[in-house]
């Protein structure tokens, strides 16, 4: 049963929507048990991105950057999508066009079974020698202690996801930029709307002529500028919208007055 009180504009677009956008962040994976990076308990009131997230951080002790996202992929390995993600899959049997655009490392949207998902900051599954550039699977049984080296060059192993001061990945940045010039609704979810440039896709949408719904437990940058704010978490929010989205797309259209009464 759908309880939530939904905005009637957004009901009204996604009953024609051709395309929807979803972009998300990390609170989009907190119910599945992955920390969010701000806020009182969030990854950056502990570590310092600095000393972490960054090229020179890697340089300067290898070893630190490599465990701590080493230790981080075995938290993701053991967790599950969650109602949230499985709710967009769901879209996808709904609206002919769906398309997540992410900031999130951690995979779930694919493990949910979302066609579609472009990752703005990387994916820590995926590894890559940075003197040579090649991709690098490590094997968990046979992984040497320490900072893995490329078998062809020798060159040190990092994970593959974006660090502040880098560019994002220009083929994923570009299809996600396409993407919300196409969408005629822009969701977005769990995200603080800080980091730039992915911070910018929904404002993209918004000019291109999408309505822009925030989903969040708080309100923030991405909820004053958006057309609609749902203060709610994103496991319980966006299965009540695809709720109502199969309501109203099962019902029929009845676009003149019924005949022979
Ligand atoms: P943040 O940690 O900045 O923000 C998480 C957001 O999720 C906050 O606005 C929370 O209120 C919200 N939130 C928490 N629980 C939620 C729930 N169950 N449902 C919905 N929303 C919830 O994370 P991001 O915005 O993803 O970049 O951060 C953006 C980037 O900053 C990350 O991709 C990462 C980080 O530094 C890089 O590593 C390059």
């Amino acid at each position: 049963m759908n309880s939530r009180e939904l905005p009637r504009r957004l009901l009204d677009r996604l009953a024609t929507a051709h395309s929807v956008l979803v972009f998300t962040g990390a609170g989009m994976s907190a119910e599945s048990g992955v920390p969010t990076f701000r806020g009182a308990e969030g990854i950056w009131s502990t570590f310092k991105p600095e000393e972490l997230a960054t090229m020179n951080a890697f340089l300067r002790n290898p070893q630190l950057v490599w465990e701590w996202y080493a230790h981080r992929r075995t938290i993701i390995a053991t967790i599950q999508p969650n109602a949230g993600h499985r709710a967009v899959v769901a879209m996808e049997k709904l609206v002919p066009h769906v398309v997540i655009v992410t900031q999130n490392i951690d995979n779930l949207h694919r493990r949910a079974g979302s066609t579609t998902v472009y990752e703005l900051h990387g994916n820590i599954e995926r590894n890559y020698c940075v003197k040579c550039g090649s991709p690098h699977q490590p094997d968990a049984e046979t992984a040497p202690v320490g900072v893995p080296r490329c078998a062809s060059c020798g060159g040190l192993i990092r994970p593959d996801v974006v660090w502040f001061g880098e560019m994002l990945p220009e083929d994923e940045w570009n299809a996600a930029v396409r993407a919300a010039n196409g969408a005629d609704v822009c969701l977005s979810v769990g995200t603080s709307g800080v980091v730039y440039p992915a911070a910018s896709i929904p404002s993209i949408a918004r000019r291109a002529g999408a309505l822009h719904v925030d989903v969040n437990p708080e309100p923030g940058p991405l909820s004053e500028a958006a057309d609609e704010f749902i203060r709610g978490l994103a496991g319980e929010v966006l299965p009540d919208i695809v709720g109502r989205l199969e309501e109203l797309r099962s019902r029929p259209n009845i676009t003149e007055p019924e005949k022979g009464l």
